[in-house]
């Protein structure tokens, strides 16, 4: 493993959990200024554990396997990947199940970590797209999950989890293994040097430091995928739930695709409204994700608590990287195999200074094309996860 402390990172990251393990997310605005993709240094790192230690030249020859319920068990390199499949480039933004926690914990203290509103970033990713690797191994009758483990040993084994087979063969899902940010090999923290990458589901099922693929006929039996990325009965406290297991072993509370959420960066909580503003206009601004693949519909401002709302205007930058067809970073980027939304959208409202400073504040709030929509209301659970009321921003009068 790597020391912590050798692994070069950016002085602007806030630490969420102390020194170790690293968990960081950018300053909301810095995030947001960074426009659609999020460079390397910016990008949130959610670890449970150490980074395993991988040097330079044995970064082709990283093995892992495909097992399980298959009729052809592949055991191939890094290079073999790199080379013996179609290669592809795609936008995703990932995100925490944790996203907003600090919010949850406020009310409540969970059993997580307090992550701000930028547990959240977007990368071109470029890698395999997983079907064409779980096709040629074959999986048999009875196959119904793919899990995935991490090189990672933590305190109750190696990091893993599981999604759907029939989730993998579906191109629309988009899922791929990944070797490549925005162009660059992975960084030790985003899972040097292979990955799975999950869009439209909790940041918790793209595995890092991909080891094995493993074809089930029931989901990953692994310590993280039963007791994290989880959202229990609100009713069901820290201690209830440490006493009883069957909290944990029911499925139906496992997080996957990630629900509409959104959040004002502009103007931001400390953001002081200068007097001298007044006859001017001020760009509210910021960002709206769903997950499944539904794109975000409508984004809605509140000025008075929820009785009326105003529709913002929204940009969706994913859209620009369709029906483009480059070559880009070793892969190719054509989302026609794709056509669904992975990625966050950037909304803006302009006001007036003086309508802004007459309100108390701001509420937000995002529906998808599913006409799923952020409730007002918290949804209060144990881990703190998939937080996503209306987004509110009180407004700091000055003087
Ligand atoms: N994979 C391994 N092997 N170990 C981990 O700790 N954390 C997961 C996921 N994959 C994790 C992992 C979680 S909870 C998230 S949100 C994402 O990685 C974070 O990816 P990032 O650090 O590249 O942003």
């Amino acid at each position: 493993s790597t020391p912590d402390s050798l692994v070069p990172r950016d002085p602007r990251l806030i630490r969420l959990t102390g020194v170790h393990p690293f968990n960081v997310e950018a300053p909301l605005s810095a995030l947001f200024d960074e426009g659609f993709l999020t460079s390397p240094e910016l990008f949130y790192v959610r670890n449970h554990g150490y980074v395993p230690h991988v040097n330079e030249e044995e970064i082709p020859n990283w093995e892992f396997s495909v097992e399980g319920l298959v009729e052809k068990p592949i055991s191939m390199t890094l290079r073999q990947l790199m080379t013996d499949y179609e290669q592809v480039t795609c936008p995703v933004t990932l995100v925490c199940a944790g996203n907003r926690r600090k919010e949850q914990n406020v009310v409540r203290k969970s059993k997580g970590f307090s992550w701000g509103a930028a547990g959240l970033s977007t990368a071109l990713f470029t890698g395999v797209i997983m079907s064409d690797i779980i096709k040629r191994a074959k999986p048999t009758r009875g196959a119904k999950y793919v899990c995935m483990e991490g090189a990672d040993k933590l305190p109750n084994g190696y990091y893993g989890t599981s999604v759907k087979l029939n989730w993998v063969m579906d191109p629309n899902k988009g899922m791929m293994l990944s070797y490549k940010m925005n162009g660059e090999m992975l960084r030790p923290d985003h899972g040097k040097p292979l990955r799975a990458v999950i869009p439209g589901q909790i940041g918790g099922r793209s595995v890092k430091w991909l080891k094995k693929l493993i074809v089930t006929d029931s989901p990953s039996d692994n310590w993280y995928h039963i007791y994290d990325n989880r959202v229990l009965p609100t009713m069901v406290s820290p201690e209830e739930s440490a006493k009883d297991p069957k909290w944990w072993m029911d499925d139906r509370y496992a997080i996957y695709d990630l629900s509409p959420n959104s959040a004002i960066c502009y103007p931001a909580h400390d953001e002081k409204l200068s007097v001298s503003d007044d006859t001017q206009r001020y760009r509210t601004r910021g960002y709206a994700y769903s997950g499944g693949g539904r794109r975000i519909t409508r984004v809605e401002l509140s000025l008075d608590q929820g009785m009326s709302w105003r529709l913002a205007d929204i940009e969706y930058p994913e859209d620009r990287y369709r029906n483009v067809e480059v070559e880009l970073f070793g892969g190719h980027l054509d989302m026609s195999w794709r056509e669904s939304c992975f990625c966050w959208c950037q909304w803006s409202l302009e006001l007036s200074v003086s309508e802004l400073k007459g309100a108390k504040d701001i509420l937000l709030r995002a529906m998808d094309e599913s006409m799923n929509v952020q409730p007002r209301d918290m949804y209060w659970s144990v881990l703190g996860m998939m937080n996503n009321p209306w987004f509110r921003v009180t407004i700091l009068n000055e003087g």
